[in-house]
């Protein structure tokens, strides 16, 4: 069925957070993954969350971008849990160098269909995401994630 790609520059305004993120839809006779390749420099080493925010709209920074991509109104959680948003991408791991290497597959995050991410947006977030079990009163809805650091909106690539 061949391939659909796209591609997410990431910038943060008061920082010097830079990276890409590329998308690449795999249609095969097993259903249909996303695999996230990406790379993002400029943030603190450790965890930071990762998510697919609703909007790709960055007017007023990433803010604007709104929630987290939740099509099927559901609570925060982890990637891995029946029970997450489509967006919720878990955490990055930030080495030394202030260097995230991505890469991710996840089956809720098509880039075609009523529930594509493309025209919405990547965000990168100052802490950690609790995955939905720190108990705090934004754990189930942000993660409890922290600023937004980080961002970019996901646009549609050449398929070749
Ligand atoms: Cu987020
Ligand atoms: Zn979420």
């Amino acid at each position: 069925m061949g391939t659909v790609k796209a591609v997410a520059i990431i910038s943060g305004a008061d920082n010097d957070v830079r990276g890409a993120v590329h998308f690449i839809q795999r249609t095969t006779a097993c259903g249909e993954g996303t695999q996230v390749e990406g790379r993002i420099s400029g943030l603190s080493p450790g965890l930071h969350a990762f998510h697919i925010h609703a909007l790709g709209d960055t007017t007023n920074g990433c803010i604007s971008t709104g929630p987290h991509f939740n099509p099927l109104k559901k609570d925060h959680g982890s990637p891995t849990d029946e029970e997450r948003h489509a967006g919720d991408l878990g955490n990055i791991v930030v080495g030394s160098d202030g260097v995230a290497v991505i890469s991710i597959i996840d089956k809720q995050i098509p880039l075609s269909g009523v529930h594509s991410i493309l025209g919405r947006a990547v965000v990168v977030h100052a802490d950690p995401d609790d995955l939905g079990r720190g108990g705090h009163e934004l754990s189930k809805t942000t993660g409890n994630a922290g600023a937004r650091v980080g961002c970019g909106i996901i646009g549609l690539q050449s398929s070749v």
